[in-house]
């Protein structure tokens, strides 16, 4: 058993405290966010994220988890892991401040012979410059150590438990195996680099993943331009080994605490040092483009969106979990609402208060009926299961108009069409013509309207105007 430090009990750390207490380490916690630090306290979870509240429970009933909301005289720990926040600046550097507070904090507090272990993500040649800090601070034989943290949200706790790699990077041997010990039980390959190798590889992950998701958003404008499904262009591209099938998933984009910032952090280190980051400017380029062309989507099936009611369903990131920085839910319900439509939005877990600060002019409704009900549109912004799941046919039955538009490809399409609906997927071959193509104003099936448009449209009769489009 060791003793622990952990700075910074969100996301990361509140997880990572957890998981080390859960295998048997005792671990020192501390935040500047007292309320946080109370609900800690208490074995409570200040975050939604599956499987985190009873581990913290048990920790903190063993006696191996304890929080502090300001730093102790000394610290016991001698492994103390900065897992503070990191944002991004409005230029797109890595904003170091909280890191810079935390390290200035720790650094005179420790014994000799202690760990600092950056968790953080960090542009690269943040460990020369909290060793330099260390040093500064009068601290004696510390050593610092970059561990990288991999997890996901939704799925921290298993991913800490269950990594698919540890990075650990240092100039100090010593130290590195120090910190490797603490995850030798977990049966992952522990790669053991140089610090700025280590800061690199979790900023060349998270890039690389994010152009996965950019990349197959454009196939996917491409897949509806030709008539092509790519869902399963998306299938058949994964079972290559050298691919993968993960983060191929076409939708509203990338967003979160952690890509929008590592992205434009690497761009922005990049071209600072020299490097034309052409990949990753494009890769961020087309995710911002897919919000838009999603506005667009809304506005052909509606016809128009100045004073359409829709309802945005989803706020979070993703499913799974209450984090909605940067999410695409809220930037789309943003700008449908600029758009001149009167949004509302449905979250099952995110708070209303975190949904107020970030989509101010949005109304936010207690159910999906609530909101469905007189709506001329829904829209699947994340795919919780209470949305994938939703009743459309009772839903339907309320609304104005029945109008889906499938931001995530996850509802069933022949239910939604069944239910009366005309619906809207990413990159798939649509089935009903757009409310705003048609001639006389009002939705009608496909059948009615095809040859309509074949005269029409593209002149060309004969001709399927799904292809020609
Ligand atoms: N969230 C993720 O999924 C994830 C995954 C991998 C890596 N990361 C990285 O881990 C780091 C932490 O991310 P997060 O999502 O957990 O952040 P977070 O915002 O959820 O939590 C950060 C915590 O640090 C606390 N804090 C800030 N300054 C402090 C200080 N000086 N002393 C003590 N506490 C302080 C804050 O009060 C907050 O509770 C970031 O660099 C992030 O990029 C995040």
């Amino acid at each position: 058993m060791a003793r622990l430090g952990v700075i910074g009990c969100g996301y990361v750390g509140a997880v990572s405290a957890a998981c080390f207490a859960e295998l048997g380490h005792e671990v020192e916690c501390v935040d500047t966010d007292a309320s946080r630090v109370a609900a800690l306290r208490q074995g409570r979870s200040p975050i939604f994220e599956p499987g985190l509240e009873a581990l913290l429970r048990k920790g903190v009933e063993r006696g191996l988890l304890t929080f502090l909301d300001s730093y102790p005289e000394q610290f016991r720990a001698e492994i103390v892991f900065i897992a503070v926040n990191t944002p991004g600046s409005q230029e797109g550097a890595a904003d170091l401040r909280a890191v810079r507070d935390a390290v200035s904090s720790v650094a005179s507090r420790l014994v000799p012979g202690s760990i600092i272990v950056n968790k953080s993500t960090v542009p690269i040649g943040t460990g020369d410059l909290v060793a330099g800090m260390a040093r500064r601070s009068g601290a004696c034989d510390v050593s610092v150590v970059s561990n990288p943290e991999f997890l996901r949200e939704g799925s921290a706790v298993t991913d800490f438990m269950k990594p698919d790699r540890v990075v650990l990077g240092s100039a100090d041997p010593c130290a590195l195996e120090r910190v490797a010990a603490l995850y030798a039980g977990l049966g992952a390959p522990i790669q053991r680099v140089d610090i700025r190798t280590a800061e690199m590889i979790k900023y060349a992950s998270n890039a690389f993943l994010a152009t996965k998701i950019s990349f197959i958003n454009e196939i996917a404008a491409i897949c509806e331009s030709l008539g092509a499904d790519v869902t399963e262009v998306a299938r058949g591209m994964g079972m290559d080994s050298r691919i993968g099938g993960q983060f191929l998933r076409a939708g509203l984009g990338w967003g979160g605490s952690c890509f929008p910032k590592d992205v434009r952090a690497l761009a922005h280190m990049a071209a600072v040092h020299g490097t034309h980051p052409q990949l990753l400017r494009s890769v961020i380029e087309i995710n911002s483009d897919q919000r838009l062309r999603i506005v667009q989507k809304v506005r052909m099936a509606l016809g128009e969106l100045e004073g359409a009611r829709v309802l945005v369903l989803g706020a979070a990131f993703k499913a799974d979990t209450d984090d909605i920085r940067n999410s695409p839910a809220i930037e789309l319900a943003n700008l449908l609402r600029l758009e001149g439509a009167a949004v509302s939005i449905f979250d099952p877990i995110v708070g209303h208060d975190a949904i107020a600060a970030a989509a101010p002019h949005v109304s936010i409704v207690e159910s999906i009926a609530e909101g469905a009900d007189g709506a001329d549109a829904l829209i699947v912004a994340t795919d919780w299961p209470e949305i994938v799941g939703m009743d459309l046919k009772q839903l339907g039955a309320t609304m104005s108009r029945r109008i889906l538009v499938d931001t995530r490809n996850c509802i069933d399409a022949d239910a939604a069409r069944n239910a009366g609906f005309g619906y809207r997927t990413i990159g798939r071959p649509r089935q009903e013509p757009d409310y705003a193509a048609t001639t006389f104003g009002e939705a009608v099936s496909m059948n009615a309207e095809q040859p309509a448009l074949r005269g029409s449209a593209v002149g060309n009769a004969g001709r399927d105007p799904w292809l020609v489009r």
